[in-house]
């Protein structure tokens, strides 16, 4: 089977890895790829938002499948464009990726279905004087979302209600989101465990893989700004196989439902946010695509054939017996550079990457290559990834750090507690 992936980030360089060693892969190339993607495919320089170009290279290839990794080219219609030239597609329609291009739509629909959730309301920014009253009246910490998507900095928690006040003038007159922030949501506080479900699906069937939990600030002890992911593990306790059963029947199951009787059956890898209330699974928020970075912690832990499991949906009749989980365990820490996720310097030489073991996984997020050296080129920089055979996270966070403490640049700063939560 010839594949295209289609990304550039630490998720793709785990994503290449997992598909080049499944039987049946026959050729992998990588739009763009990185210096990671490069040592398991073929990158191709074209550029992700370039659809025409993408689409010309798959039918002179004869591509067999294409997995679409970043939200943009979701949210930008590029499964469609692509199965409207018989293309197969790992990935949902521009209609069906509103559940994450859009947090009302999102939230809307998860009502209407009662699916667990926090309580909300939307405004536009005709209605601030309403937003303001509607603030007034309602119970602190208190949640405001920009609708559209914010490079994961639109989410902000408010103590009360000069704090939310000053949040819904960065939407509405700042303009600190641009359009994504024309609109909002407010909604309740909800406390509890943090987890993230992938759900691969067909539009109708799925399966779950392991849960995990992200890290989401950028400091120790979940201190500081909201960052893309500093670290990820799995499986991680805080979601049993009661939580994935109610997951699956009261959360899956009713969206991809509700979705598929819209006319935009959701076909790819359905990212559930959730946090795990005392009252259950609630949804924080759903996106359309492989969480990055956690990809990298659930990847090792499934046995049997990805490609075959992926080829499958695409297809619309997913194999759910392609994969299952292998009893292990995975830690990824995230070397980033300093000042992330602020401003920060690029170009700095990483130094150390060849003495890391075989057993643990280096994947390559903000890098580039030049004169045969690897240099920083971005925010989260390297993905340090362990696997352990036997479900132990306190073995495979040791030999994550392990490995990590070989690897320098400038600048590299990362967090100490990734996993902690799972041990305590
Ligand atoms: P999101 O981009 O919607 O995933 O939000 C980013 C982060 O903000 C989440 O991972 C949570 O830590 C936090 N968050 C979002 N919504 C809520 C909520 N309703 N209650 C508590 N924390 C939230
Ligand atoms: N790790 C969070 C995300 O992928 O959105």
């Amino acid at each position: 089977m010839k594949i295209v992936l289609i990304g550039a980030g630490g998720r793709e360089h785990a994503l290449a890895v997992k598909i080049a060693e499944c039987k049946g892969t026959e050729k992998l190339y990588i739009i763009p790829g990185n210096t990671g993607t490069k040592q398991v495919g073929e990158n191709v320089q074209i550029n992700q938002d370039d659809h025409e170009l993408i689409i010309k290279f798959c039918l002179e290839h004869k591509i067999d499948l294409v997995v679409i990794g970043p939200e943009k080219p979701l949210i930008d219609g590029l499964a469609d464009k692509l199965r409207n030239e018989g293309i197969k597609v790992f990935g949902p329609s521009k209609k069906a990726a509103r559940i994450e291009g859009e947090k009302s739509f999102a939230k809307n629909l998860m009502k209407k279905s009662k699916i667990p959730t926090a309580a909300f309301e939307v405004f536009d920014k005709e209605n601030y004087d309403e937003a303001i009253s509607y603030l007034n009246k309602i119970n602190y910490p208190t949640v405001i979302k920009a609708d559209g998507i914010a490079a994961g900095k639109g989410v902000m928690i408010a103590e009360a209600f000069d704090d939310a006040k000053e949040a819904l003038k960065e939407c509405f007159i700042n303009c600190s989101f641009g359009s994504a922030g024309d609109k909002i949501v407010i909604e309740e506080f909800m406390s509890g465990q943090e987890a993230s479900i992938f759900a691969i699906t067909d539009g109708t069937d799925f399966i779950l893989l392991p849960a995990a939990q992200d890290h989401k600030r950028i400091f120790d002890g979940d201190k500081g700004k909201n960052t893309g992911g500093m670290g990820a593990y799995a499986p991680t306790p805080f979601v049993n196989d009661r939580d994935l059963s109610i997951i699956a029947k009261e959360i899956i199951e009713p969206t991809l439902n509700a979705l598929r009787e819209k006319g935009m059956p959701f076909i790819g890898c359905l990212y559930c946010g959730l946090m795990m209330t005392s009252s259950g699974p609630k949804v924080v928020e759903f996106n359309c695509r492989f969480g990055d970075p956690e990809t990298q912690v659930i990847l090792p832990l499934l046995e049997g054939n990805f490609v075959e499991l992926l080829y499958s949906a695409a297809s619309g009749k997913i194999n759910k017996d392609a994969v299952k989980y292998n009893g292990g365990a995975s830690v990824c820490i995230v070397a980033a550079s300093g000042g992330y996720p602020d401003a920060f310097e690029k170009g700095f030489v990483i130094d150390g990457l060849e003495n890391v073991s075989r057993n643990v996984s280096v994947y390559h997020a903000g890098c580039k290559e030049l004169n045969g050296k690897i240099l920083t080129n971005g925010g989260r920089v390297l993905n340090i990834t362990s696997f352990t055979e036997k479900n132990n996270i306190t073995d495979a966070k040791r030999m994550a750090y392990e490995a990590l403490s070989k690897i320098s640049f400038e600048g590299m700063q990362y967090r100490k507690d990734i996993s902690d939560k799972a041990l305590k």
